[in-house]
């Protein structure tokens, strides 16, 4: 199993790499590419760490290195937020990163599975399907939004909040990543109970849970920590998955369902070759149906930015 790692040297890249190079199963090759010139020192660094799995560092000329033979490509390339902006003001900078990383994909692993990192996931993942479409190697069962910081916040909210076991803890998120396009599902977690006034605070929390960490960080950038436990986690999953295990995780995939957006998180069994099917999330009570037919206007837009940027 070959994973790179696209922006590797930032604050993600950083955490998810290490967190990879430790939990990777043992064989497996990482191979860490950025455009900051710090990378090859990044890679030396973890190479001191004992454990099965082989580190490569990439720098700004060597994409192609980095990704031939991949299997896995996570892409949190890019810049980050700084208070006061929402993620869509990241577009004009990180639209072309993530175009160009992709177009690296398309030429030199194809049959990879890629997730996108970089902001706004609800538009950067139909940029990387359409430049996989105008290259004519697009398949939707292997482009994934990592959406599973949303997850992780969560079910941390909803333990803290009631005192319980984080590990006992589930709750689904599906929609977008942006705003009110991050819905979880509270109705459906079970063994807790949650009065009206519960369901919209913590609903509000979860959404906001990005800017939480923007302004605590002060204009030191957004999440990255967290982020890296969650990535690692999306592509331990998939990994676990492409050798046969049976994984269920919250991800932001093609859908093909008009009711909704034609991206959109949702329960995903992954498989040998990715999205092996997209489960149904299930049965909304009336405050989460209408906080989804409120925001899924703004997120058909979103992808639609993307959609554009792509094809003029
Ligand atoms: P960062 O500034 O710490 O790191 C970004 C890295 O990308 C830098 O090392 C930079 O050199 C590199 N980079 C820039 N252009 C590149 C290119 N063309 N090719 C390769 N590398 C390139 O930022 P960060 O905090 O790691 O955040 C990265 C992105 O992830 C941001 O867009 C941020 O909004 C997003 N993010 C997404 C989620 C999520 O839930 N999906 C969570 C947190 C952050
Ligand atoms: C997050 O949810 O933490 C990320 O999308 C980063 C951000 O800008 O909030």
């Amino acid at each position: 199993m070959k994973v790179a790692v696209l922006g590797a040297a930032g604050g993600i890249g950083q955490a998810l790499s290490l967190l990879l190079k430790t939990q990777l199963p043992a064989g497996s090759d990482l191979a860490l590419y950025d455009v900051a010139p710090v990378v090859p020192g990044v890679a030396v660094d973890l190479s001191h760490i004992p454990t099965a799995v082989k580190v490569t560092g990439h720098g700004k000329d060597d994409l192609a290195d980095a990704l031939t033979g991949a299997d896995v490509v996570l892409i949190p390339a890019g810049m980050p937020r700084k208070p006061g902006m929402d993620r869509s003001d990241l577009f004009n900078i990180n639209a072309g990163i993530v175009k160009n990383l992709i177009e690296g994909v398309a030429d030199n692993c194809p049959n990879a599975c890629v997730g996108i990192i970089t902001n706004p996931v609800n538009t950067t993942v139909a940029i990387a399907a359409e430049t996989l479409k105008a290259k004519g190697v697009y398949d939707k069962n292997k482009l994934f939004g990592v959406t599973t910081l949303d997850v992780i916040r969560a079910e941390t909210f909803v333990a803290e909040l009631k005192g319980v076991d984080v590990s006992s803890v589930h709750v689904p998120v599906i929609g977008g990543h942006s705003g009110t396009t991050i819905l979880p599902l509270l109705s459906q977690v079970e063994g807790v109970e949650f009065t009206d006034e519960e369901v919209a605070s913590l609903t509000t929390r979860i959404q906001n849970a990005g800017t939480e960490v923007v302004e605590a960080k002060a204009g030191g950038g957004s999440a990255t920590l967290s982020m890296g436990q969650a990535a690692a986690r999306f592509c331990l999953s998939l990994v676990a998955a492409m050798q046969g295990e049976n994984v269920v995780e919250y991800t932001y995939v093609q859908t093909d369902d008009s009711d909704d957006a034609a991206f959109f998180a949702h329960p995903v069994r992954l498989g040998a070759n990715g999205v092996e099917e997209i489960l149904p999330y299930g049965e909304l009570s009336a405050f989460e149906e209408k906080a989804k037919n409120d925001m899924l206007e703004g997120l058909r837009g979103d992808i639609k930015l993307g959609v554009d940027f792509v094809n003029g």
